[in-house]
């Protein structure tokens, strides 16, 4: 009978709210692989070291990958009675090879083996990452080639600022990225020492080999302290973190994508395969991807959060408590593998409306800059001062309703009689974006060498030479 006052749905009682409470098996079974290559380095060692006998090795080994196979035929009965991923498979074990499964236990706990299982998935999920990430990057930098002489507006406070290469812009997020696959590559690096042999928390005093199954699984070394061993996630929230910063550069990325295949900017249009309809109005093409990907930084961030709490102040060595980082780290984990995913299809599927972008580039009096800097350079004027006229340039132009490059020389001589016909050459955008030939700068040429030696860096291969296609017009004073 079940208790009235916190029963509820659990008929048969407090043993089907320990059960459930209790069993990880709903999530952990995907640890199956680590769990099985964990334990098969262990038969082994425990063979090696004269802890148990060749023809129970072979036994164990055999039943350990008949079970694997199990699970990936989907055969396999999981039990929630069981708990978890270890009980589940040793269990099964059992029944394939009989009392030889019981000595695969020996020397280990489930401590060291949800450690060493976990420490190897978010090994592997970060290996992935690390492709996906590189997927994404190429496909950026595939595109900054191609959009290299693409003039379009550069922001700050998304309000126009100065032309930028469109090429430019994608290639900061190749820079992000790169930073990105570093920190989890760092992550990965601190990781990878084999808590196996930790044991229940104190080790054991069985003749183990630690370095033996810290390299069968592909680990650096065991790991030195077995408290520290069992008891610490930091590999978790590390790589978390990181995936975090991923995620928020992603999802700014996103937001322009959003922002850029709006009917009001029209700079990009996002692909059917990556856009939706809407059920009542014609018209749309909602960017639901992008959209989604601006929000996947929630569960995300959410995840680190959340395990962050659940390790503070917890004591040495093992509590249950820790059962719980699994979950948020599997879903956070997908999330971003999935936001990747989608970004590289976007980015190889978008098309850019290159007239629009330039055109957008051209509003707003964007080359401003470029006439204080030819006052400067040219006329040498001091550049606060050629800050002021260069604001009366624009007022002119503004209370004329014309970009700057319609002003004539008269006007600009009536505001300042050192302003001579040269000033034409800086008043297109292309040559404003063409002049920005500082390291790290905005023009085609820096943007198409970036984009070589990443190319080269991702790919392992040399860019292939190819001309450098020069943007028509606009052609004199700056070569
Ligand atoms: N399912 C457990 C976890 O994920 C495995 C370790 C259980 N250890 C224990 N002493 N109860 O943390």
């Amino acid at each position: 009978m079940s208790n009235r006052m916190w029963g509820g749905r659990f008929s048969s009682g407090p043993d089907a709210i320990m059960e459930e409470i209790n069993a990880s098996i709903g999530f952990d079974h995907r640890l199956y692989r680590q769990d099985i290559a964990g334990s098969i380095a262990h038969a082994r060692m425990l063979a090696a070291t004269g802890i148990l006998t060749a023809q129970d090795r072979d036994a164990i080994v055999a039943g350990l990958e008949a079970v694997r196979a199990e699970i990936e035929h989907g055969t396999f009965t999981f039990s929630r009675a069981l708990e978890d991923i270890h009980m589940n498979v040793e269990s099964r074990l059992k029944e394939l090879i009989g009392d030889a499964a019981g000595r695969l236990h020996t020397a280990r706990s489930r401590n060291d083996q949800v450690a060493t299982d976990f420490r190897l998935y978010v090994r592997d999920a970060i290996d992935t990452l690390d492709a996906q990430i590189k997927a994404l990057q190429l496909a950026l930098v595939t595109r900054a080639e191609a959009e290299a002489d693409t003039i379009m507006p550069g922001f700050t406070h998304l309000q126009s600022a100065q032309p930028v290469s469109l090429g430019h812009h994608l290639m900061a997020y190749v820079e992000m990225l790169g930073r990105d696959a570093g920190r989890l590559k760092d992550a990965r690096a601190r990781l990878n020492e084999s808590p196996l042999g930790a044991a229940a928390l104190a080790g054991t005093s069985f003749p183990v080999d630690r370095h033996m199954t810290a390299a069968e699984l592909g680990f650096d070394r065991p790991a030195a302290n077995s408290l520290d061993a069992v008891s610490d996630r930091d590999f978790v929230l590390e790589t978390l973190a990181a995936a975090a910063i991923c995620a928020v550069h992603l999802s700014r990325f996103a937001e322009e994508l959003v922002i850029w295949s709006s009917a009001q900017f029209g700079f990009i249009r996002l692909s059917d395969k990556f856009s939706t309809g809407s059920s009542i109005m014609p018209q749309k093409r909602n960017p639901d991807a992008a959209e989604l990907v601006r929000a996947k930084i929630g569960r995300i961030l959410g995840a680190l959060a959340s395990l962050l709490v659940v390790m503070k102040g917890l004591p040495l060595a093992y509590s249950k408590d820790m059962q719980e980082d699994k979950e948020v780290a599997f879903d956070a984990l997908d999330a971003l593998s999935l936001s990747l995913a989608a970004m590289t299809g976007m980015v190889g599927d978008l098309t850019v409306n290159r007239e629009r972008m330039r055109e957008a580039a051209s509003a707003g009096f964007s080359t401003a800059t470029d006439v204080a800097d030819w006052l400067v350079r040219v006329a040498d004027v001091p550049f606060r001062e050629a800050h002021h006229i260069t604001g009366r340039v624009v007022a002119l132009a503004e209370q004329r309703g014309i970009g700057l490059e319609s002003l004539t020389i008269e006007d600009f001589k009536a505001i300042d009689a050192r302003i001579d016909s040269r000033i034409h050459a800086v008043l297109g955008v292309e040559n404003s974006v063409r002049s920005r030939t500082s390291y790290g700068g905005t023009a085609p040429d820096n943007v198409r060498a970036q984009a070589a030696l990443w190319r080269e860096a991702l790919t392992g291969k040399k860019a292939e030479p190819r001309k450098v296609a020069r943007p028509s017009g606009h052609g004199d004073g700056l070569e």
